[in-house]
């Protein structure tokens, strides 16, 4: 199999939710101006705790300098596993399930902290640019690797990457355990044409910048059981959006497509304090028992937690799963 490392240099950017109206206008142009920016890989996802942002150089350059804007410190590259047709198990199964033994575990074994982002059409796996020469080390095994240079695909092999093997330095991985919490709300994992952004632009700007104001006919308080979580990302010029049923409602039905199950998801939200950025292993612990039990799932990190969305007829044996494997009572 193939392993394409992107041609995109990535920062995981945080904006705070009092600090938006900062960014409103460079995010409508990055989201709705495609001609306009420079910009190939954008992603932006809200949650009840602030706005993750990923993006590009080209994309972030564009950004104000804010106090209400937090950067993480490294470059970021963007690895997609290129499915040509070779899969060599038999499943049915998609998303971060489908890399979960060949990529996501021996990288987590190799002290490697990822940080992932699923969309419609694939799975992104963002590794930090210095520790590219383990990446490759730790999957030339594996797959054919390459990278991707101004449009053209060039092979790697790990002793064309210069900055030299140095383990990173820890000691055994000690997994922590982190709580989980499973939101009531439904999800679906949806795309548009590009060129119809437009004619969901008001619906889009109004769900991503407004979503918090109160709402005509709407109840006041959402239920509390439900969290607030809605995922668009424009990269390469494919569009994908992760909204919940309720979000999907102002949606005109006919614009967005998704898989021709129409399957809604469930989600499992790992972390209770902000999970940084440092720690290994955490999407190895989630997607791992998932392959074994051949369970879809798309995986999806922000700035604070990680999401991983599974089959809504999934959910109760998943979490059970998980409690099981972190020996609490099921519950
Ligand atoms: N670095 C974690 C891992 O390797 C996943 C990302 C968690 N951090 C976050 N801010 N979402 O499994």
């Amino acid at each position: 199999m193939d392993l394409h490392i992107l041609d995109h240099r990535l920062k995981v950017t945080s904006i705070c939710k009092d600090g938006l109206v900062n960014f409103t206008h460079p995010l409508i142009k990055l989201i709705f101006l495609r001609n306009r920016t420079r910009c190939k890989f954008f992603s932006l996802t809200e949650t009840p705790e602030n706005y993750t942002v990923v993006l590009d150089e080209e994309g972030f350059s564009e950004l104000p300098s804010s106090e209400f804007l937090q950067v993480e410190g490294s470059t970021w590259l963007p690895l997609n596993v290129a499915s040509n047709g070779q899969a060599s198990s038999s499943s049915q199964a998609v998303g971060v399930t489908k890399i979960a033994k060949s990529v996501i575990a021996p990288l987590a074994e190799q002290h490697v902290s990822v940080f992932m982002l699923s969309t419609y059409q694939t799975d992104f796996i963002l590794v930090r640019e210095k520790d590219l020469a383990v990446v490759v080390h730790t999957l030339e095994e594996e797959f054919n690797i390459y990278r991707e240079v101004g449009g053209e695909s060039v092979p790697v092999h790990s002793q064309d990457v210069r900055n030299g093997l140095q383990k990173n330095g820890k000691e055994a991985i000690h997994p922590t355990v982190h709580p989980v919490l499973s939101p009531q709300n439904r999800f679906c994992v949806m795309s548009l044409d590009p060129d119809t952004l437009p004619a969901i632009a008001t619906t889009l700007i109004d769900v991503l910048f407004y979503s918090n104001g109160p709402k005509e006919g709407s109840p006041p308080n959402q239920d509390l059981d439900c969290i607030k979580f809605f995922s668009f990302s424009l990269i390469d010029g494919y569009v994908s959006i992760v909204m919940d049923t309720e979000a999907q409602r102002q949606f005109p039905a006919d614009l967005l497509f998704t898989s021709s199950s129409g399957e809604l998801w469930r989600m499992v939200r790992i972390g209770g304090q902000p999970l940084g950025f440092d720690e290994c292993g955490i999407v190895a612990q989630i997607s791992q028992p998932l392959a074994d039990s051949d369970i879809s799932a798309y995986y999806i990190s922000t700035f604070s937690f990680d999401h991983a969305l599974v089959p809504e007829e999934d959910i109760i044996s998943v979490i059970d799963m998980l409690h099981q494997q972190r020996n609490e009572p099921a519950c």
